[in-house]
């Protein structure tokens, strides 16, 4: 995991800030936090005080120079049954995942490996039954853990058209005691790109268009009230080049969206 110490307030934000070679550093709220709320990239001192008006601890972190965010999305029974999902590329904006991509490209085998056993031995040392989520940073120092999701997670939506066995079936098969599925892959790759909140207050709206374009995306609503930012659907493309993919699952999503008009 990243360097990392719960703070009680600026000043001992400086001290870790010293203790790690400096400003920036991260500072991560303990309660309430998902889709980058909670995270703040600060750059000096001044800069540290909000996260301690909610008045919940503070964690602090280095701040991590990645090469690339990764996740390693497993599902485990209650008797040790493990399976793990191909390891994807997450790529965040704002500190909210907006596109997934499985398998991650041009990822060696040894580290794709190494971050499926992770995430297995996590689960077990954990007893987890269902699904866990590893979020992870490829460095240059290797992996590095940067959060654990105990259940179905955006990194694996793909997995509902992109897979033998979704991550939502093999949660309730794990959960209901059921030998796992098969998380084999049904193409040799997945973009999957979420649908945030825009302007446009009515998804179904730019649906038809979407589904006449491209009758081979698999288009996921929530039904959830549209708010700017909120994670309200995705899209998910299977294939093969994963430029095209990424950009038939991107045009989907901004048209939904409301930014593009064609
Ligand atoms: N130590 C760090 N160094 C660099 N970037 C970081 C660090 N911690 C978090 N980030 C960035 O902020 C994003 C969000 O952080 P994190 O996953 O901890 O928060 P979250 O809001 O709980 O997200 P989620 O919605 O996945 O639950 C990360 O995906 C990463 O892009
Ligand atoms: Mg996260």
């Amino acid at each position: 995991v990243p360097r990392h110490r719960v703070v009680v307030d600026t000043v001992d934000v400086a001290d870790f800030a010293a203790e790690v070679g400096g400003f920036p550093v991260i500072l991560k709220t303990t309660r309430g936090g998902y889709d980058g709320r909670g995270v703040w990239l600060v750059e000096d001192v001044a800069a540290a005080a909000e996260p301690f008006l909610a008045g919940v601890p503070v964690l602090a972190e280095e701040r991590v120079g990645f090469r690339r965010e990764l996740a390693a999305v497993v599902a485990r029974g209650p008797h040790g049954q493990g399976v793990a999902y191909p390891v994807v590329e997450t790529v965040q904006r704002d500190g909210m995942c907006v596109e997934v991509v499985a398998p991650a490209p041009g990822l060696d085998e040894a580290t794709a490996l190494a971050a499926q056993g992770l995430a297995l031995r996590v689960a077990d040392e954990l007893g987890v039954v269902g699904v866990l989520a590893v979020e992870l940073f490829e460095t240059e120092r290797g992996l590095l853990v940067n959060e654990l999701a105990m259940r179905p997670h955006n990194t694996g939506h793909w997995s509902i058209d992109g897979a033998v066995t979704s991550q939502f079936e093999n949660h309730l098969r794990a959960v209901l005691d059921l030998p796992l599925g098969a998380p084999t892959m049904l193409a040799p790759a997945a973009v999957m790109v979420n649908v945030l909140g825009g302007d446009t207050p009515d998804l179904h709206e730019g649906l038809r268009h979407v589904m006449a374009r491209d009758p081979a995306l698999r288009v996921h609503l929530y039904g959830k009230a549209v708010r700017p930012g909120r994670k309200v659907g995705h899209v998910t493309a299977l294939g093969e080049d994963v430029a095209e993919l990424r950009a038939r699952a991107h045009h989907a999503a901004d048209y939904l969206r409301g930014v593009i008009e064609r």
